[in-house]
């Protein structure tokens, strides 16, 4: 069964054949207009949305499919306790792919296991967001013609924002990339993103909390929401949620075709002067997420190219640890396995599947 959990589950060669698939669906949608015909989306969304969910299942519309699913987890049965793996096991029943957003980790994984059709990933907590990845890449690519050499500016929640993990696993594959990293201090990029990801992958990078130092040498802005949701605290939220202000005149020393990105929705960080600039390619990254969705739905069910081929190499599970991390779905669902993998990435550390968690004490 083929998903798309995390961004790693796509190859760099897959994700061109997607880019290259998203475009000529937007130069060319009637070819595209039947290939879902008889084709059901489920679209199963325990926290809010507008551009993911919208865009899937206008996507799912535009290849002739139909679409099914819930946008709230009140009007769900989840409200009377049901398990995300059993919500799955029934949806398979009726939908051939679903589209799950979940505020806790792993879930989406969780998801995978049960429901016996694709399930993709529509953000996991402040875990991974894989589809949004997926339109910040084809923006990057249509703006800038490629990966390779870049700098990018990733400004605001980096710690909880799951739309900057998942895009800096996406650029480590890429050559000659260069990181700014620039947050408040309370909002820094979590520790196992440098070590798991951006060192190994020889990235190099900056940590800085200097927007307006910063902006002259990218070439990539990707500006984030400090996420209320997200905070414990509402005194911290209030405390750090102007830290950072886009402007006009702040981009008075920006470079000439510098690309400015926010996965959206914005609530003050970028200023609505800047939508005018014709750096600013937000709107159109929302735009071309629902290109990059139609082609990633048409990949996992088959219906045009090859699917995904999740590496299915041998992994060494445990189980003898209990994952310990408050946003993982096995801190709500209590049925759930506590199942570590040894990590390939940093020397036989045992992770947990869904949040990858370290296990204490190994
Ligand atoms: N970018 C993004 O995920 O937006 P929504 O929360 O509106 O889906």
């Amino acid at each position: 069964m083929k998903h798309l959990i995390d961004i790693c589950d796509l190859s760099v060669s897959e994700l061109d054949s997607l880019m290259e698939k998203a475009i000529d669906i937007k130069n060319n949608p009637e070819k595209y207009s039947e290939k879902c015909k008889g084709k059901k989306l489920a679209t199963l969304f325990f926290e809010p949305s507008t551009r993911t969910r919208l865009s899937f299942e206008a996507a799912m519309y535009e290849l002739g499919g139909n679409v099914l699913g819930f946008s709230e987890a009140g009007s769900s049965s989840s409200s009377k306790g049901e398990s995300v793996a059993d919500t799955a096991r029934i949806v398979g029943c009726y939908a051939d792919i679903i589209a799950m957003r979940h505020p806790k980790e792993g879930a989406p994984l969780v998801a995978s296991m049960k429901a016996g059709i694709p399930v993709i990933n529509a953000g996991d907590g402040g875990h991974h967001h894989p589809t949004q990845t997926l339109a910040d890449l084809l923006t990057i690519k249509i703006k800038k013609g490629g990966f390779d050499n870049l700098t990018v500016g990733l400004c605001g929640d980096l710690k909880y924002g799951r739309t900057v993990h998942s895009l800096i696993m996406a650029l480590s594959r890429y050559k000659n990339i260069k990181l700014v990293l620039i947050s408040p201090e309370e909002l820094r990029i979590p520790n196992y993103v440098i070590k798991d990801i951006i060192i190994p992958n020889n990235m190099e990078y900056v940590e800085t909390a200097d927007l307006e130092k910063a902006i002259p040498e990218l070439d990539i802005l990707y500006m984030t929401r400090i996420q209320r949701e997200r905070f414990d605290s509402l005194e911290t939220y209030e405390r750090l949620k102007d830290s950072y202000i886009l402007n006009r005149a702040k981009l008075n020393n920006a470079k000439k075709d510098l690309c400015i990105l926010h996965p959206l929705p914005r609530v003050n960080e970028i200023s609505v002067d800047v939508d005018d600039d014709e750096r600013a390619c937000y709107f159109e990254q929302a735009l071309n997420g629902k290109y990059m969705r139609m082609a990633l739905i048409l990949k996992l069910l088959g219906i045009d190219g090859k699917n995904i081929e999740k590496n299915t190499s041998e992994e060494e599970l445990c189980y003898d640890y209990k994952c310990e991390n408050p946003r993982c779905i096995t801190s709500v669902e209590q049925e759930l396995p506590h199942i570590f993998k040894k990590s390939d990435k940093d020397n036989g550390v045992y992770r947990c599947i869904y949040c990858e968690s370290k296990a204490k004490n190994n």
